[in-house]
């Protein structure tokens, strides 16, 4: 570990222990069998929305958590190696300083320099020709290990992206390197059908040649590194623990100290009063929790809201993004979005798929007016029925609800601080994060 980093361990330490200390507490206060504190559902609000808050971590049966899995993931997620042009990582467009999204309308990944909204694209390193921005919103990954599967469950194979096209962090891994605009570039040629077959082994190929690498993907994977020596296996480094290491690292980007979650597990004082009443707005007269339910605050159900697009979809209409149906090519599918987590939503502008609210309070009033502004090619009968018709709330009501949502927010206080930094520096001697274009950028 780098002076800084056990310098930046010691020094948010301090805040961290009291908080897990008080944390346990409140979790043995929750599970006391104390009489007196039996809830009325009547006045508790806990009781009377069955408040919940995040479950232990679903790990998937080949991928239990490992401490040198977990920091191999978070130099993976890091290094611009994996690339194709090897000028942006993961954490490019998932970066810590912005609760792992971007502050974009849309993401910036290949050609790109600077951070967050300040970062411009331009030309393929490569080809020279122009590298488009994402089509979609970049969500956040924290808490990503929670999201809910085709069953309902909270699992470690829920739907990811907002088609929910993929299942699982690990299958999720391997699809950056392979999306031109994202990470591929045009360093494994134009033609989509072709390079996506060769970037992901080419990467493999660049990853296995660092000896850094090699050693810590031993580590990482005593069992497989065995089955190399025993002549079972050609390399320790393929797809799949490729995909494993970055989903270990991921998947411990957890928050449980929101204001919310310290209220759940007994702090009477942690929610404020407004944040109180925006709660009960929430689960009342809001309908929210129609759809944002359970501790995630989403069901990930499929949904048609018609919210304005900006976006410009793949394959079903030209320039415009049709949602679910882009992946199912079903045309009942159309213009659905999966259901996004709230928690964290207060650092994570701007909003919905195509990013086209700037605040919390836009998206508030899209919905107490009923879906206006609305997608001109969406007939009301296609609106999910929640957000059809207009909410009535006030516009104290509606600041309550704001406030409600910001109790959804934690910056990881309670992770190990090395989980949030970027690494002084990656195995394979690019700059992290920026990568070979922009060496000095933004960066001592
Ligand atoms: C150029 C910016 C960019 C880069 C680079 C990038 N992502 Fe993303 N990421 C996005 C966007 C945009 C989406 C949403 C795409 C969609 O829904 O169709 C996304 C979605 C995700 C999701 C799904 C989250 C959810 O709840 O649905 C995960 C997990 C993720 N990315 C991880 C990664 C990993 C791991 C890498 C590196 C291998 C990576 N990303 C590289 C922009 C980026
Ligand atoms: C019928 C289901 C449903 C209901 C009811 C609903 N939402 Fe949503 N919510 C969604 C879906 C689906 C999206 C994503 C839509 C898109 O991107 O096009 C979303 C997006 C959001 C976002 C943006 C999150 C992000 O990261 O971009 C916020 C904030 C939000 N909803 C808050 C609320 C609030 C507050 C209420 C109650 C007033 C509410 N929602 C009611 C389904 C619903």
């Amino acid at each position: 570990m780098s002076k800084v980093e056990s310098a930046m361990r010691f020094v948010r330490r301090g805040v961290w222990l009291p908080v897990v200390a008080v944390a346990v507490a409140f979790v043995s206060f929750g599970c006391s069998d104390d009489d007196s504190k039996v809830a009325n559902p009547e006045t508790d609000l806990r009781a009377r929305f069955d408040l919940q808050t995040l479950p232990a971590i679903p790990y998937p049966p080949d991928n239990p958590p490992r401490q040198e899995r977990i920091a191999l993931g978070r130099l993976l997620f890091f290094d611009p190696l994996l690339g194709g042009e090897m000028d942006v990582a993961c954490g490019t467009c998932h970066h810590p300083d912005f609760a792992f999204a971007d502050r974009r309308q849309f993401g910036a990944g290949v050609s790109g320099s600077g951070l967050g909204p300040n970062r411009l694209v331009s030309t393929s390193s490569v080809s020279g020709e122009l590298v488009a921005l994402e089509p979609r919103n970049t969500p956040t990954v924290f808490n990503t290990a929670f999201n809910v599967n085709g069953e309902g469950a909270m699992s470690f194979d829920g739907f990811q992206f907002w088609d929910g096209r993929v299942k699982g962090l690990e299958v999720q891994a391997t699809k950056p390197i392979t999306s031109r605009v994202e990470m591929r570039g045009d360093a494994y040629g134009m033609d989509d059908a072709h390079a996506t077959a060769v970037s992901l082994d080419s990467v493999l190929t660049r990853i296995r040649a660092v000896p850094e690498y090699e050693a810590r993907f031993r580590d990482a994977f005593p069992d497989e590194a065995l089955e190399v020596d025993q002549g079972t296996r050609s390399s320790v480094i393929d797809s799949s623990t490729y995909a494993r290491a970055i989903a270990s690292y991921e998947r411990e980007l957890v928050t449980r100290n929101t204001a919310y979650d310290r209220y759940v597990l007994g702090d009477d004082q942690a929610l404020n009063a407004r944040q109180l009443r925006g709660l009960e707005v929430f689960f009342t007269k809001g309908r929210c929790n129609d759809c944002h339910s359970g501790p995630m605050f989403s069901d990930f159900s499929f949904v048609c809201q018609a919210v304005p697009q900006e976006g410009t979809g793949k394959v079903v209409i030209p320039g415009d993004d049709a949602g679910r149906e882009e992946f199912t090519l079903d045309p009942n599918d159309r213009y659905m979005f999966r259901t996004p987590t709230l928690r964290n939503a207060e650092l994570t502008p701007p909003y919905m798929h195509d990013g086209v609210f700037e605040s919390l309070e836009e998206v508030v009033r899209f919905y107490n007016d009923g879906a206006v502004p609305r997608h001109p090619a969406i007939p009301v009968e296609q609106i999910h029925p929640s957000v059809r018709a207009p909410l009535g709330l006030t516009d104290q009501e509606m600041s309550d609800l704001v406030e409600f949502l910001k109790a959804l927010t934690d910056p990881g206080t309670l992770l190990d601080p090395m989980l949030l930094t970027v690494p002084e520096r990656v195995p394979s001697g690019l700059d992290p994060v920026f990568g070979v274009r922009d060496p000095g950028s933004g960066r001592p």
